[in-house]
C-alpha cells in the first residue's frame, strides 16, 4: 500500500493524534459499525453470539501474538510485554468460553464470517516488524475491544458483565503497551507512515466484521 510522505511527529503527539483520529472517526460512523448490535438491546441468541466471537476473537489473539514472537520480536521492552498478553489473552479465552458454556452455549461446530478470519486471522498476524504488527492490534484493535466492552455491558447478563470486568484491566495494559512501543520505536517518518496505513487498515477491517457480525445476528432474527 502506497502512504502518501508526512512530516515526522513527536512521537507521543504522533500516538495521541491517531487515538483522538480514531475517536472522531468511529463516533461518525454508523451505529451497526460503531457497535455490536447496533447498540441496541440484545436477545439471548444475540448475546451468546457475541460471547462465542468474543471467545474466538480472545484464543486467536493467543495464536497471532504466538507468530509474531515466532517470527522475531527485537525490542526487549515489545517481548516482555507481548510474552504477558498472551497469558492475559489465554486467560480471557478461558473466562469467555466457560461463560458461554454456563449460558448453554459451545464453540463447538461454530464457524466465524470470512470477515472475521479476514481480520484477526489474517491481517493482525501479518505485518512486517513488532511496530507494524502492534500499530494494528494494540492500537486500532485493542481500542476497539474496549469500547466494543463498554457497549456491551449494559446489554449482557450478569455472568458476561462480571467476565468484563475481569478483562478490561488487561486490555488497558494492552493499550498502554502499544502505546509505549509506538512512543519509542516510531520515531522516523517511514516508521509513523507504516503505523498510520495499519492503524487506518484495521478500523476498515473493524467495521466490516461489525458489519458481518449484524448481519449473522440478523439471520438468527429472521429463523426466530
Ligand atoms: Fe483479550
Ligand atoms: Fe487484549
Amino acid at each position: 500500500m502506497t502512504v502518501p510522505s508526512a512530516p515526522i511527529e513527536e512521537p507521543g503527539a504522533f500516538y495521541q493524534g491517531l487515538v483522538a483520529a480514531l475517536r472522531e472517526r468511529r463516533a461518525e460512523l454508523e451505529p451497526g459499525e460503531r457497535s455490536f448490535g447496533a447498540d441496541r438491546p440484545l436477545t439471548r441468541a444475540e448475546v451468546l453470539e457475541w460471547v462465542k466471537f468474543q471467545a474466538w476473537y480472545e484464543l486467536q489473539a493467543v495464536r497471532f501474538i504466538g507468530a509474531w514472537l515466532a517470527a522475531g520480536t527485537d525490542e526487549d521492552d515489545a517481548l516482555q510485554g507481548l510474552t504477558r498478553q498472551i497469558g492475559d489473552e489465554a486467560r480471557h479465552y478461558r473466562l469467555f468460553n466457560r461463560n458461554l458454556e454456563g449460558l448453554g452455549g459451545t464453540l463447538q461446530g461454530w464457524r466465524p464470517e470470512p470477515e472475521w478470519v479476514a481480520w484477526v486471522c489474517e491481517f493482525y498476524a501479518s505485518g512486517d516488524d513488532t511496530l507494524e504488527r502492534v500499530a494494528a492490534h494494540n492500537i486500532t484493535g485493542e481500542l476497539g475491544a474496549f469500547q466494543a466492552f463498554e457497549s456491551m455491558m449494559p446489554r449482557v447478563p450478569a455472568s458476561t458483565r462480571r467476565v468484563i470486568e475481569k478483562v478490561m484491566p488487561d486490555e488497558k495494559f494492552h493499550i498502554a503497551l502499544g502505546r509505549s512501543i509506538v512512543r519509542r520505536h516510531a520515531t522516523t517518518a517511514d516508521a509513523q507512515a507504516r503505523v498510520r496505513a495499519r492503524v487506518w487498515r484495521a478500523f476498515e477491517l473493524e467495521q466490516a466484521g461489525r458489519a458481518a457480525y449484524e448481519r449473522r445476528v440478523s439471520a438468527l432474527r429472521d429463523v426466530a
